[in-house]
């Protein structure tokens, strides 16, 4: 498996990635390609995409890292980084999702982010568990969501 930043050519994969993860109740955004390409590997906002791929050229998962502008649908704070992640249903907790916030995390640092917000529907378990292991802490719920920031720390050196 190699993480790298997503492409247009990824954008079939990642969807088909996506509408697997609809199949099995898992997600309900769209996951079709116009959504894809528009949300993920083009996002005018965007800081980065990362794509776990497989030799094949199957996507495992994809995490997307935004920057927060005004007016944001998540009421997220201006210049705060957005994140998501979505891991095939075939692929979880084989890390895969850990290995992709290694690079969103770098990003992060590279473009100045300071906190990290991940927007979690407060049914979905599994997102709030991941997120609590990448070292997000709930800091406001919002409507039905639970708002997990991540404070990104600069090294020392
Ligand atoms: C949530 C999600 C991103 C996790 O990705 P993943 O690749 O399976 O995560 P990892 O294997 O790297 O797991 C890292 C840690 O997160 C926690 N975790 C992940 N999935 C978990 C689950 N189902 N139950 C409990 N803890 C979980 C664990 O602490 C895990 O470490 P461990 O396996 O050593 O115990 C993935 O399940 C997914 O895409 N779900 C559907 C979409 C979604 O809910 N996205 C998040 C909200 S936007």
């Amino acid at each position: 498996m190699q993480i790298r930043p997503a492409t247009p050519n990824d954008a079939p994969a990642m969807s088909a990635m996506l509408e697997a993860l609809i199949a099995a109740g898992k997600r309900t955004n769209p996951g079709d390609l116009d959504y894809t390409m528009a949300n993920y590997v083009n996002r005018p906002d965007g800081i980065l995409c990362s794509v776990a791929v497989e030799e094949d050229g199957s996507v495992l998962g994809l995490q997307s890292l935004s920057r927060a502008i005004e007016g944001n649908p998540y009421r997220t704070p201006e210049g705060w980084g957005i994140i998501g992640t979505h891991v095939a249903p075939t692929a979880a907790r084989r890390g895969v999702g850990s290995q992709l916030f290694e690079a969103s995390k770098q990003a992060a640092l590279a473009d100045g982010i300071e906190n990290i917000e991940a927007f979690i529907n407060m049914r979905n378990v599994e997102g709030q568990a991941y997120y609590e292991s990448m070292g997000f802490r709930t800091y406001r719920v919002d409507g039905e969501a639970i708002c997990k920031c991540y404070r990104v720390v600069r090294p020392l050196v």
